[in-house]
């Protein structure tokens, strides 16, 4: 939640702010804000809404500076206003911040301050960082923040200037992330590394504790104890500026859905072999011997990612016979599972950076338990906190709704099923080979039933007036339920729920009327008959169906009042292309509605604080 992004070198760095802040802008868009020095003096500009009111504003009034800070907001602490907004001065406007995270101890900090005759101009927990730097400088920015940090909980990353030492950038992290792009002759600042591409992909990944100083033609990082760090690596990154741009879609969560095939595929690229029956994710780590000596595993994420660890729950237990748990981050931090060595613990995030999933990381680290991450973002805190990552390689996912990270999270806990249950072996060969068949036919099947989405357009057309949605699925099909629905509800914001079709009796089919349309996933499976009499229950109460149905399946159509055919796939696989119809259902309905699809409100794209 929240992004920075700084910048010192020979451009005018208000330009680069606002192409860095447009790039982070999915993290956080209720107000905005930069810093910069001119002829020794910091300016500060802020606006409420969207980077564009910002832009805007400036570009009426222009200035010009080869160092500032800008900082995209996602409220915590106070409402979204412009005394709200980043960047904070200090009460002499001799030193700036921007920050992004929460400043736990900020009541007392606060009431301290106040004793002391500190004025404030803001509601919020990170004024009483640039109070306190102020009141520890001397003559050295670098040694204030340090005394500062010192006082402070919480989690920040920070971005820090002061007009006394116009020639560098002091920045920190701790349980934030924050990256440093380097370049020739000028560096970088940023929440993450999309900010940056356009200008680098030579990165390094501050650590918690690291307070660096950034200079044009330098960079001085020190650790928790203060050591200067000479050695800490450039990672170079793989993605390019490209793939964070719209590249002429209306909406980057359509550009995302439509990807599905090409990023599910390489996701799986290079990592099974059909023919040879074989699954190789160098990654996992595990031995064959630690692998077969796995008691229980508990997958934890959140959200969408807490979908693709439901749907896992099916695969882990279904072939590789392990006893699975699937928990939402924030209830299994607080929930004191018993957990031991012998549990291999499954965090699920696209980001990395989703504060609740890094906490259970943290705890079952603590409690020795064999730590897998699955992650997109190459170098996020939850990437480097676990002992093996498995990366997703779906890109950069912008769109605040999660959908191409989501079948790729699915499409690696697929492999890593098979991979288990082939290695404890309780599958075999010939089975490991039907299986990986089926899932490297997938991307070909997605891309057929892409070329008819003008039938979900119509569909979306037809229900936009509705307030209410049911999303009915039952076994693997039963989390695709409830991501449908939170895809309706996070970018429509219209009322969902998903239901496991059989618990329809024991309440909720009292909600079923003339006006209620439900979502039935409906595919050929073993369950396929126990859901047909699901629909006819709510069809005899008067619900209109929209059955999403494998292709050639006729005793659906006198069953239902519109149907979303699927290309036929194994049912434990069927996920990975029913949820594709219902991103789109969602989507398309939003558009109608007229919503603001990339950047719903209320939302951002990480979830940094608890
Ligand atoms: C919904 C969505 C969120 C995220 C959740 C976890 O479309 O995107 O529910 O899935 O905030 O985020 P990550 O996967 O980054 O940990």
């Amino acid at each position: 939640m929240c992004g920075i992004v700084g910048y010192i070198g020979k451009r005018n760095s208000v330009d680069v702010i606002f192409d860095g802040l447009r790039k982070l802008e999915y993290r956080g868009y209720d107000s905005s804000g930069i810093a910069v020095i001119v002829d020794k003096e910091l300016q500060v500009r802020k606006k409420v809404g969207r980077i564009y009111n910002l832009r805007s504003d400036i570009l009426k009034d222009p200035i010009t500076s080869n160092i500032g800070l800008g900082h995209t907001r996602w409220a915590t602490h106070g409402k979204p206003s412009e005394k709200n907004a980043h960047p904070h001065m200090d009460s002499t406007k001799s030193i700036v911040i921007v920050h992004n995270g929460i400043v736990e101890n900020y009541a007392k900090l606060r009431t301290e301050l106040l004793e002391c005759n500190q004025e404030f101009e803001s509601e919020t927990d990170t004024e009483v960082i640039v109070h306190l730097i102020k009141k520890n400088y001397s003559n050295s920015l670098f040694r204030a923040v340090q005394e500062t940090l010192s006082e402070i909980k919480g989690s920040y990353a920070l971005g820090i200037m002061c007009k006394y030492e116009p020639d560098k950038i002091v920045c920190a992290r701790r349980d934030a992330p924050l990256v440093i792009g380097i370049g020739q002759g000028e560096n970088f600042i940023a929440s993450d590394v999309t900010a940056l591409l356009h200008y680098t992909r030579n990165v390094v990944f501050l650590e918690d504790g690291d307070i660096a100083e950034i200079m044009a033609d330098k960079v001085i990082i020190r650790d928790i104890r203060s050591n200067i760090i000479k050695n800490r690596e450039i990672k170079s990154i793989l993605w390019n500026d490209a793939q964070s741009e719209k590249n002429g879609y209306k909406h980057f969560m359509l550009k995302e859905i439509l990807e599905q095939p090409r990023t599910i595929e390489e996701t799986f690229r290079g990592r099974i072999y059909p023919n040879e029956g074989r699954v190789y994710i160098k990654e996992f780590g595990l031995k064959d011997e630690d692998i077969k000596n796995i008691s229980n595993i508990y997958v934890v994420a959140c959200g969408t990612s807490y979908h693709a660890g439901l749907v896992s729950k099916f695969l882990f237990e279904n072939f590789a016979e392990i006893p699975t748990e699937v928990d939402i981050a924030s209830e299994f931090r607080y929930r004191n599972s018993v957990l031991s060595k012998k549990n291999l613990v499954i965090v699920i995030s696209q980001s990395g950076e989703t504060a609740d999933t890094l906490a259970a990381l943290k705890l079952a680290k603590s409690k020795d338990c064999w730590t897998l991450a699955i992650c997109n973002v190459v170098g996020s805190s939850i990437s480097r906190e676990a002992e093996n990552v498995i990366y997703t390689y779906c890109g950069p996912e912008i769109g605040v709704a999660s959908t191409k990270a989501f079948t790729s999270q699915l499409t690696v806990l697929y492999m890593l099923a098979f991979d288990l249950a082939n290695k404890r072996g309780k599958l075999g060969k010939e089975k490991l080979k039907e299986y990986l068949n089926e899932l490297w036919e997938i991307p070909l099947k997605i891309s057929g039933f892409l070329k008819n989405i003008k039938l979900l357009q119509d569909i979306a057309e037809v229900f936009i007036s509705k307030r209410n949605f049911l999303y009915l699925g039952r076994h693997v099909n039963y989390p695709i339920a409830l991501e449908g629905a939170l895809k309706l509800k996070e970018i429509s914001y219209i009322h969902a729920e998903g239901y496991a079709a059989g618990e329809m009796k024991h309440g909720p089919i009292a909600l079923i009327d003339e006006s209620m349309p439900i979502v039935a996933i409906v595919v050929k499976s073993g369950v396929y008959e126990k859901i047909i009499s699901n629909i006819e229950e709510a069809k005899s109460r008067g619900g209109t169906i929209i059955a999403l149905a494998s292709e050639y399946d006729e005793e659906i159509v006198a069953k239902s009042d519109y149907i979303i055919y699927v290309p036929k796939v194994n049912e434990f696989i069927s996920p990975l292309v029913t949820v594709i119809p219902l991103q789109l259902l969602a989507y398309y309905i939003a558009v109608f509605l007229g919503r603001d699809v990339d950047q719903p409100r209320n939302l951002a794209k990480s979830v940094t604080v608890e």
